[in-house]
């Protein structure tokens, strides 16, 4: 149902949009499948765990199928989408010839390594639209593939003729392998013609976690008259035999090994119904018959693109004037928000509950800043099973997850940023089925217990951090191990989880854990070395004083060249390695940023506002930042907490669309689980999150027009534009209402979706002062200094004289008007 406007153009070229709107249209799922993109271009359901694609012999098929050149290997039906770390899933993949040579079934190339010799395709073959994929083979197989939540459907079409010019007898194989060729012991695969139907299981190893998982599955074949079967081992295949046991072998392993049907014909398609379980094979054959009864692959399709249209329809955006290539951006980046994390809800070996189950947190450290907060708005119920999920998951496995996937703890990058994914949902009023009291205890434990294995969940250095209020570089733990490296990016971490851990205890009314958590979220200032400058390689000073710094157990300072682990440091390691340095995969220049819940505390520190705004403008005008990687996200908005709101806008449009290009190899790094695809869709939506505060950052949107429908309330809020042009050069705001009365303030909350609240947004090619004065800017734990009373920004700030947070709590006009 439309809501009515009181601007009557906005309405009329809404209603216009109306008739003819399908977001699917603009969606591209093969967006990020090269050039490291990593993304899952294949068939799946939003969430499911079902995602259905051909393979690649790529050295990036982190998410299955490349478009880089690289080779087909087979098609299965699990995928992560893109994640780094080793590939993941891609279990039991099919391969299909049309038939093999006189008749012999030895003649046919069954291991994975050796097949691939066949896999060559086309680019142009390949079709994906949300649900169904498709491709053909240079051998003249076409492959077209669909999905339930647990179940891949593939349908097989052949040529008429073999390989040797002799009829189609199509042979279709499975095997016992994974995308990183991680089976341990012992893989077991039985074929029963009778059944016409393949079934086993494997134990592999999780591709970014410690553990391994056991999956079983289950495949049936409907078509043509089964000729023969049997399986395969390394290079050899016999019909004599139906069931095999393999070991992972020595060397060269694992050991190729699988089963085969062969068919008489290949006049008519020949479909295969696919399905998978953690559980037993029962429960994937029990889940293939239900889910997919008849083997209706129109069906089954038209279901899962109509599941997708679904729930991407709360978001609605004017299509006028907009290149086509936005509209792919923005809407590919939001079906990509819907891949990972996965509905594993009864599927789930681990324990027994009746709480919903979602793996694939891959990882936290990415998807709290904005993937998470982007569902919040668009698919809220999703988010409370998450959240129940990782409440269930500290319940039963005694610590919230960092990351997670494939039933296994994942490695932990940073901080226990669930906390923040708990905070953000807590403040935004997520509460469907979620025990407060159960997440809160889950939070505090990251914040009060050391874990054993602080590789995998929770946080290291729990004892200094409480004696000295931050992580030392060359710590001494002995109470929990992980990687004893990155105590700078851990401290400014846990400090600000300890942030989001005192905003849920307010919301508790746990007054004295609220003033612990607020006091040591200021641990970020115990790094802080106001002395420190910064200089390039070559020698040549940056001209910026004050950084953070590594710092030993007896207080003394280390040092860490700040611009260490920035994208244009290509000598330093910076990830999960026992030799790395002290900042994760970012460098002191960008974590110097990441302080989001005392900004203005920051903001002095730095000598002022202006100081910060030169700050942070080198940041980005000399690529110290890179936006392919999330710990760049905030810094490109964080202009508004120093009065320039207009600079968010422009640095927004500095990256969209010059680094995301709706193609292939568009994308800039992994797209991280979506992670990427959110911060398109939060930046074109011209609103952006400060994860883990009930904050929007509001910039022009990319369209002349938005509109998101909660599907909550079914209020529909709006952001409509004066002065709207699609070349972007009206970027900055002139004055904003907000339900029709001037509204002066850089940011809105949450409720601006819940309600249905409308913001109209005066735009013009020049900055205002609109959003910067000091009562307009986004709310920050310290007091802002150094602005003067008109909201013209004025250098010089608080000299670095921050105040005692103790004090800022009492009269801060942030908390007060939060509680
Ligand atoms: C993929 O397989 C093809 C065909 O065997 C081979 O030429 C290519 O080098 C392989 N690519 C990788 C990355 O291994
Ligand atoms: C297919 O596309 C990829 C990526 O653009 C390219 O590397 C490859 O060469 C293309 N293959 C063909 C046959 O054009
Ligand atoms: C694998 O199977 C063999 C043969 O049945 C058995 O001896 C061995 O214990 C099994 N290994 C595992 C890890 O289950
Ligand atoms: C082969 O495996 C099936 C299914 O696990 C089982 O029912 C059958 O008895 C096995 N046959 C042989 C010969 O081991
Ligand atoms: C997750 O799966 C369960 C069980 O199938 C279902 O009830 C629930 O609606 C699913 N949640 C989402 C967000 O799709
Ligand atoms: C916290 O206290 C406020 C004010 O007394 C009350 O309205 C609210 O319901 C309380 N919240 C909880 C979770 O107890
Ligand atoms: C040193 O490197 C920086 C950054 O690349 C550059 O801006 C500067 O001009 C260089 N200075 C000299 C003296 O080469
Ligand atoms: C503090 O510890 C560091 C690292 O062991 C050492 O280099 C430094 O000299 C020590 N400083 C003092 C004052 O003891
Ligand atoms: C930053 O990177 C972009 C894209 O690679 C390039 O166009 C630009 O020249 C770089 N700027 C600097 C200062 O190196
Ligand atoms: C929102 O709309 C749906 C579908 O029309 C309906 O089932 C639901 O009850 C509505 N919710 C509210 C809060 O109005
Ligand atoms: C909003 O800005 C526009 C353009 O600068 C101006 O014409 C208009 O009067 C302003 N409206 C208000 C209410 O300030
Ligand atoms: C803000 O600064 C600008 C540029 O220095 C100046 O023109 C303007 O008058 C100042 N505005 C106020 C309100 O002081």
């Amino acid at each position: 149902m439309m809501m009515t406007s009181l601007l009557l153009w906005p309405l009329l070229a809404l209603a216009a949009d109306e008739v003819t709107f399908d977001p699917l249209a603009y969606v591209d799922p093969l967006i990020g499948a090269s050039n490291g993109g990593n993304v899952f271009p294949g068939a799946s359901l939003p969430y499911g765990i079902a995602k259905a694609v051909a393979d690649t012999n790529s050295s990036s098929n982190q998410g299955g199928f490349t478009l880089d050149g690289s080779m087909v290997t087979g098609f299965s039906g699990m995928h992560d989408s893109g994640t780094g770390g080793s590939p993941s899933l891609g279990n039991f993949p099919l391969f299909a010839y049309t038939n093999c040579a006189n008749g012999d079934v030895n003649q046919c190339v069954f291991p994975k390594r050796s097949r691939v010799d066949f896999g060559g395709f086309a680019n142009t073959s390949v079709t994906s639209k949300p649900g169904v994929f498709g491709i053909t083979l240079d051998m003249g197989i076409r492959v077209e593939m669909t999905t339930t939540n647990h179940v891949s459907l593939f349908k097989f079409t052949f040529p008429a003729l073999g390989i040797d010019g002799q009829p189609a007898q199509p042979l279709i194989l499975q095997d016992l392998s994974d995308l990183s060729d991680s089976r341990q012991d012992n893989g077991t695969i039985s074929v029963d013609a009778a059944a016409r139907r393949i079934t086993g299981s494997a134990r592999f190893v999780a591709s970014f976690g410690a553990g391994s998982y056991v999956l079983y599955f289950c495949t049936d074949f409907s078509g043509a008259e089964i000729l023969d079967s049997g399986i395969f081992v390394n290079s050899r295949a016999s019909t004599e035999v139906q069931n095999l046991t393999i070991s992972r072998g020595i060397n060269g392993y694992p050991l190729p090994g699988g089963a085969f049907v062969r068919f008489s014909s290949g006049a008519e398609p020949i479909l295969v119904r696919s399905a998978t379980s953690y559980i037993s094979v029962a429960q994937a054959c029990r889940h293939a018959e239900e889910e997919i009864p008849d083997f209706d692959f129109e069906a089954v399709s038209d279901a899962a693109t109509n599941a997708w249209r679904q729930k991407l329809s709360p978001v609605k955006v004017s299509t006028e004037r907009v290149a086509g290539s936005f509209l792919t951006n923005f809407y590919s980046g939001i079906y990509r928000t819907m891949m990972n994390p996965q509905n594993m809800t009864g599927e789930n070996p681990l324990w027994s509950s009746d709480e919903p189950y979602f793996d694939s947190f891959y990882c936290i450290w990415d998807l709290f800043r904005s993937q998470l907060p982007f569902l919040t708005i668009v698919d809220p119920t999703a988010v409370s099973e998450m959240v129940r999920s990782l409440i269930d998951t500290y319940r039963h496995v005694g610590w919230l997850p960092d990351c997670r996937m494939s039933l296994t703890k994942g490695y932990t990058q940073g901080g226990s940023n669930a906390d923040n994914v708990l905070a953000d949902a807590y403040l935004k009023g997520i509460h469907q089925g979620i025990n407060w009291e159960d997440g809160y205890a889950a939070v505090v434990k990251d914040a009060e217990v050391e874990p054993y294995d602080w590789c995998c969940q929770g946080r290291g250095g729990l004892d200094s951090w409480k004696s000295f209020g931050y992580i030392p570089v060359q710590d001494f733990d002995y109470k929990g191990f992980g990687t004893f490296t990155r105590s700078i990016s851990r401290t400014l971490e846990y400090a600000y989880n300890d942030f989001c851990i005192s905003q849920i205890a307010s919301g508790l009314n746990k007054t004295i854990d609220r003033e612990k958590y607020i006091e040591s979220s200021g641990n970020w200032q115990n790094l802080y070395n106001s002395e420190q400058n910064s200089s390039w390689w070559n020698g040549t000073d940056t001209g910026f004083t004050g950084f953070f710094q590594p710092r030993y157990l007896n207080k003394t300072w280390g040092f860490q060249n700040p611009l260490n682990c920035s994208n244009l440091d290509p000598n330093s390691i910076c990830s999960l390695q026992s030799i790395a340095l002290e900042t994760f995969e970012s460098s002191i220049w960008e974590y110097g940023f990441f302080v989001p819940h005392d900004q203005a505390t920051l903001i002095t520190l730095y000598g002022g506002p202006q100081n910060f705004i030169s700050r942070l403008n080198y940041l980005h005008d000399n690529n110290i930042t890179y936006i392919g990687n999330e710990p760049s996200f905030l810094t490109v908005y964080q202009y508004h907490y120093a009065g320039r709101p207009a600079l968010s806008a422009l640095r927004a449009h500095s990256y969209i669309p010059a680094y995301f290009e709706p193609t292939p190899d568009g994308l800039p790094g992994n797209d991280d689980s979506g992670a990427m695809g959110s911060f398109l869709a939060f930046s074109m939506v011209g609103l952006f999150p400060n994860p883990g505060q009930n904050v929007y950052l509001i910039i022009p949107p990319f369209f002349k027009s938005v509109e998101i429908t909660s599907p909550l309330t079914n209020k529909t809020a709006r952001v409509n534009t004066i002065n709207f042009d699609a070349d972007y050069k009206n970027i900055y705001i002139q004055n904003v209402t907000l339900d029709g009365k001037p509204y002066t303030k850089s940011w809105i909350d949450h409720s601006f979706f819940t309600e249905g609240k409308e913001l109209v947004l005066t735009l013009g090619n020049e900055e205002s002062s609109w959003g910067t004065e000091v009562k307009d800017l986004p709310p920050s734990l310290g007091r802002y200094q150094g602005f003067d009373k008109k909201g013209n920004t004025t250098g010089g700030g608080g000299g670095g004289k921050v105040q005692m947070r103790r004090e800022v709590y009492e009269g801060n006009f942030w908390i007060k008007k939060w509680w």
